[in-house]
């Protein structure tokens, strides 16, 4: 059956609702000769299985309309960082909702989003002095590609216009985010459309791109951003990396000299560095941003997923007075011509504070400690195991990359661990042979066991 006349279906079961709706929904249902059907995102209809019908969400759980509790290890897409239906982000919301629902913010601006920027100040590092909202991670990215190269030609350089960004990468699925991603299989269609990047070496330890071993290395992964930028520079805008960890590209953890190096060669070849924290931002890698575990300082930086405690979408992209300060003048030309119509929404906002304050007022960092502590003892357990390539963990984040004949993200292995976890109720979405475990903070020791001993269990069937 059709997911959506599944879900209407299973929507007429709903205690509670008053029998004229539920009459007007069953016509409604009977009617759907030629309903409206949902194109799925990153599904293959004629491969995947049909969509499940979720009817409600409450802490690490998620409820299918038939009543089966799956724990989502993955966050819902990595963006709920305090667990479904916060009762603290819901009340917020219902609060705001009966102050403003939305107003374009060119032009205007609201108590909300004010409030948010005193929140967020509170936690950003001090030189980023400035943010621009957008939509999601994507428009994030966009934002702050589009901000670095009108920097250079507002301050006399437009031949300083080119973007590095690594191997691996992922920043999102827009036409400029796809530039600056892989080339993979998810861009292919795409190349015509995308534009030319320069593509330097990832700290990917396993799989070392320049054939050393972390123990006898000495980040010698950087040179090829090294010699770039040397050769280079006077034409390069910025560099874009995901800090510390790169999501989408297969769960891969550098060290942090990785990226304090970038930071080192950026400030050294005056090219601007953008932190890609859309993924790593609100707590994910064990501090509040992947970059303060390395004590870096980006000129740029995109948030968004975890920023409204994974609620409603937002984006926005920080940075610091220097870039800034390259756009106010008297001469229009300088002003940065970008917008999205629900910029700054105050529904979203008010989310986003109450997620900021659920920090303030919450042990949240204690459960994040508690996670990692469980997952580095649990990955430790299987490690050795012959299945296993290699098992890494930073923060919330625990991974186990697979040996497989077809590594990355279409591997064969994929579907059949999708199946077999979601057989026994946890949702992860491994990433081909990379299994990655990235729960809610408030997830509990138990169902963070009972998902480790699902992945063991998985082992034992390679
Ligand atoms: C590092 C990173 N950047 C950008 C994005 C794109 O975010 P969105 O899906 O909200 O557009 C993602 C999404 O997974 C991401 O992991």
């Amino acid at each position: 059956m059709d997911s959506s006349i599944e879900f209407a279906q299973s929507r007429l079961s709903v205690k509670g609702v008053p029998e004229i709706f539920r009459l007007y929904r069953i016509r409604a249902a009977a009617k759907m000769t030629n309903h409206l059907k949902i194109w799925h995102p990153f599904t293959q209809e004629a491969l995947d299985p049909p969509p499940i019908p979720i009817a409600r969400a409450e802490g690490a759980y998620i409820y299918t309309t038939t009543g089966r509790k799956i724990i989502d290890a993955i966050s819902s897409w990595w963006v709920n960082i305090h667990g479904h239906c916060h009762p603290a982000i819901m009340k917020a919301l219902q609060e705001q909702t009966r102050k403003l629902d939305h107003v374009l913010l060119a032009g205007f601006s609201h108590e909300t989003i004010a409030f948010l920027c005193l929140k967020l100040r509170k936690v950003l590092h001090p030189n980023l002095e400035h943010i621009f909202f957008s939509d999601n991670g994507s428009t994030a990215v966009e934002v702050a590609l589009k901000i670095a190269v009108q920097y250079w030609e507002n301050v006399g350089h437009p031949e300083k216009r080119s973007l590095v960004t690594l191997e691996h990468a992922y920043h999102g699925d827009t036409v400029g985010a796809m530039s600056v991603s892989a080339d993979s299989g998810f861009t292919q269609s795409f190349r015509q459309l995308l534009f030319p990047v320069h593509r330097v070496h990832s700290a990917y330890c396993y799989r070392c791109p320049v054939g050393k071993t972390r123990a006898a290395c000495n980040i010698d992964c950087l040179d090829a951003l090294a010699r770039l930028l040397e050769e280079k520079h006077t034409e390069i805008a910025a560099v874009i990396v995901e800090p510390l960890l790169q999501g989408a590209g297969g769960m891969i953890i550098h060290p942090v000299e990785f990226l304090q190096g970038v930071r080192t060669l950026c400030d050294q070849y005056d090219v601007l560095l953008i932190a890609d924290e859309v993924l790593t931002g609100f707590g994910r890698c064990g501090k509040m941003f992947a970059c303060g575990l390395a004590g870096v300082v980006p000129d740029l930086m995109c948030l968004s997923k975890g920023l409204t405690g994974g609620v409603l979408p937002m984006g926005a992209t920080v940075c610091t007075n220097r870039v800034h300060e390259a756009f106010v003048s008297e001469d229009r030309a300088r002003t940065f011509y970008h917008g999205h119509s629900y910029t700054g929404n105050p529904l979203a906002a008010a989310a986003a504070i109450a997620s900021l304050e659920i920090f303030e007022r919450e042990p949240v960092f204690e459960r994040i400690r508690a996670i990692a502590k469980i997952h580095e003892e649990r990955l430790a357990a299987i490690q050795d195991h012959p299945a296993v390539g290699e098992v890494r963990s930073i923060g919330t984040v625990a991974v186990v990359e697979l040996r497989a004949d077809d590594p990355g993200y279409f591997s064969a292995l994929r579907p059949k661990l999708y199946d077999f976890f979601m057989s026994t109720g946890v949702l992860l979405r491994p990433l081909g042979n990379t299994i990655y475990v990235l729960p809610p903070y408030v997830i509990s020791p138990e169902d963070l066991h009972f998902v480790h001993d699902r992945i063991a269990d998985a082992l034992k069937g390679l």
